[in-house]
């Protein structure tokens, strides 16, 4: 598996979850502020000429596909320029497939039964959601003492405000979320606003993990190689 795409999202710490209703420059706002990964989810019929346009017009944000919920949406992400695929749950097919092509995927384990899943399918990195409403920290330190192989992404929950504390714990490698470009924002062209907040979760993320010292750029360059 590409674990360059993994190296990226330590080094820029938060992803931002993206509900796009048409191809819009939120990912370039998103970039400006020093958050240049998309994940696009394929909840809007627009998603995947979202992943398109992204991957063909902005060659350093890593934009990848979000809410993949079976193989066929895995695939079609794939030929769109998706360089990872993000699942809510342990999708198996959808898994089997990404590891049997090298390609970078994030599943949902939220119990044993599916953290041991994913660590069967020799993934390093799980996502853990819904994080808050399951428990969030807590939730994960419990879940995690007897996997010590696997690292979380959370998200569900997560904002300015907690991103500190996620970001601290050892376990975790980044997080995801939404709040820094929701759907209205983006549906009002609140490119401005989106911008400032991805800085401003950008500064937390260095002052939280200042020994991170992966660089985004390098890592994107060895991604799209
Ligand atoms: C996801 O799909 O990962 C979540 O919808 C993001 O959660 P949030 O909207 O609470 O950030």
């Amino acid at each position: 598996m590409d674990n360059s795409v993994f190296d990226h999202f330590r080094a820029v710490g938060v992803i931002p979850v993206l509900e796009i209703d048409s191809a819009a420059p939120v990912a370039e706002a998103l970039s400006a502020g020093g958050l240049p990964i998309a994940e696009v989810t394929l909840r809007t019929d627009a998603g995947l000429d979202s992943i398109r346009n992204i991957a063909r017009s902005l060659p350093d944000v890593l934009v990848g596909a979000g809410t993949v919920i079976n193989l066929k949406q895995a695939q079609e992400a794939r030929e769109a320029g998706a360089q990872f695929l993000v699942s809510p749950g342990m999708a198996e097919d959808v898994v089997t497939w990404a590891v049997s092509n090298q390609i970078p995927v994030l599943a949902g384990a939220v119990t044993p039964t599916e953290i041991m899943c994913g660590i069967n399918f020799g993934l390093p990195l799980l996502k853990f959601f819904p994080s808050e409403t399951l428990g969030g920290l807590k939730a994960i330190k419990a879940i995690s003492d007897p996997f010590p192989q696997v690292r979380f992404i959370p998200t569900g929950g997560i904002h300015l405000e907690n991103l500190a504390d996620y970001l601290r714990m050892e376990k975790i490698h980044a997080v995801g979320g939404s709040w820094m470009a929701k759907r209205v924002m983006i549906a009002e062209g609140r490119f401005d606003d989106i911008k400032r907040l991805a800085g401003e979760a950008s500064e937390v993320v260095k002052r939280s993990r200042p020994y991170v010292s992966v660089q985004p750029q390098s890592v994107i360059l060895l991604a799209n190689s």
